[in-house]
């Protein structure tokens, strides 16, 4: 969206967009002029965000009031979360190991099942927990993005009508009500994750009901070769979750001081020679629906893995290749760039990359892959777009959504001891961060 588009200049708008969450100055500050300028450089606006991610049903381990926990112990084919990684008691370890390294930032999640384990039950303690949780990131010089839903929600909630039930915006709204209590030096908050693969994912939920289509479970973020592509999201629920988003975006705004938006999956999709109209087609109902929801934001979160061919027919499957992740996406790190504009267009609004990564064993092809999307992202950069962050998916090997074998993280975890070794990746990244560039990293 041009930034002249009349959404782009509501009051609202224009208050939160001189909002400055690092008190470095106004967002809108420009990029000062890069003396080493080519094309894998830039000069990064103060107070870039460098940091991983994560969510926390796949990290914490033993979620065990929410939904995503009740359906691991019934749906064929899925690994179950168990323990997860532990980062339920490890946290300050694992952030630890971030600053270290030398990032500044680390987004994580904070789990309603949780924080209201039953309904209207809101648990004092666990608000207390989150809130070491952000007390321990800002001490370790971690700027804190927190997520407030990430695909997972209390078990009661999923049980009485969950998304799709009549008081499903309501009990959101008093769940942030609660959380938005812990906040404080908080600068960015995501309401919800990927409300578009959150979408389809509601959509496979309630086909699910049925145990014939029990049995044709598939993960959200895997999709390998043979498999169709997974279905597009229906945006009668993609509706929805903007009126979700919209009415818990106010609540953070009048509770705190954080800039609010969304984090959207971006499939980078490409149309061949007369896929033209299907791409218009199917970017609407995947990612713009959603964008377009974000104009009213303080900034988007942009998630991207690959890139997808559209034909006249619809989404083209990825061919099998040697080069193909291990959940089966092509090996495409320009897909990062083409997202950012994509989204950077779409919304008017500042950017911020809230996931990007690589499902792959070998952590040499990590480094190469996160350099080469880097390199797409200084890039749009340099063509003016405004990217306030890179937060790489993901800190830790962790449950990817019923499965434990893609391995997405700059640390490796030890399931049966907990042990953590970082990896090779993550020293690499953290030179990128602390010096600010591609050029003289270490690996
Ligand atoms: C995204 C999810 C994240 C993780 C990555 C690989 O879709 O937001 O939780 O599963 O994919």
């Amino acid at each position: 969206m041009p930034s002249d588009h009349p959404d782009s200049a509501s009051t609202a708008n224009r208050r939160r967009s001189n909002l400055d969450p690092f008190h470095t100055g106004p967002l809108t500050t420009p990029m000062t002029p890069s003396t080493e300028r080519d094309n894998t450089m830039t000069s990064l606006p103060d107070g870039f965000l460098w940091g991983a991610s994560t969510a926390p049903h796949q990290i914490e381990g033993n979620n065990v009031n929410s939904d995503w926990w009740a359906r691991e112990q019934v749906a064929a084919g899925m690994e179950r979360s168990g323990d997860a990684v532990d980062s339920y008691h490890r946290y300050p370890e694992d952030m630890r190991l971030l600053a270290d390294a030398g990032l500044n930032a680390y987004r994580f999640g904070i789990e309603w099942a949780r924080i209201e384990p039953s309904e209207g039950h809101i648990s004092r303690a666990l608000l207390d927990y989150y809130r070491r949780m952000i007390g321990t990131a800002l001490d370790l010089g971690l700027t804190p993005v927190v997520t407030l839903h990430h695909f997972t929600s209390p078990r009661w909630f999923a049980q009485d009508g969950g998304w799709l039930g009549d008081k499903a915006i309501d009990r959101f709204r008093r769940y942030v009500e609660a959380a938005t209590s812990i906040l404080d030096g908080v600068p960015y908050v995501a309401t919800m994750n990927e409300p578009n693969m959150f979408a389809m994912m509601t959509m496979l939920a309630r086909m699910a009901q049925d145990p014939e289509q029990q049995k044709k479970w598939q993960s959200p973020t895997t999709d390998d070769g043979p498999r169709p592509p997974l279905p597009a999201p229906d945006p009668g629920i993609g509706a929805l979750f903007v009126k979700a988003h919209t009415a818990v975006r106010d609540i953070v705004r009048e509770r705190t001081d954080a800039a609010v938006g969304w984090t959207v999956a971006n499939r980078a999709f490409v149309a061949r020679p007369g896929g033209e109209e299907m791409l218009r087609d199917l970017q609407w109902v995947w990612e713009d629906l959603y964008l377009e929801a974000s104009r009213d934001d303080d900034f988007v979160g942009v998630q991207s893995y690959s890139s997808q061919w559209v034909g006249p027919g619809g989404i083209e499957p990825y061919p099998p290749h040697p080069d193909n992740t291990q959940v089966g996406t092509a090996y495409r790190p320009d897909a990062l760039g083409m997202a950012v504009r994509h989204a950077a267009e779409v919304t008017g609004v500042p950017v911020l990359v809230t996931e990007n990564g690589i499902a792959t064993g070998d952590d040499n092809r990590r480094i190469t892959y996160t350099r080469d999307a880097l390199r797409g992202l200084f890039a749009a950069m340099d063509d003016g777009i405004d990217v306030r962050g890179y937060l790489h998916w993901s800190a830790l090997d962790n449950y990817e959504w019923g499965h434990w074998e893609p391995t997405f993280g700059l640390i490796a975890v030890d399931r049966e001891t907990f042990v953590r070794t970082p990896k090779p990746s993550l020293a690499w990244l953290g030179s990128v961060a602390r010096r600010g560039s591609l050029d003289s990293a270490v690996g």
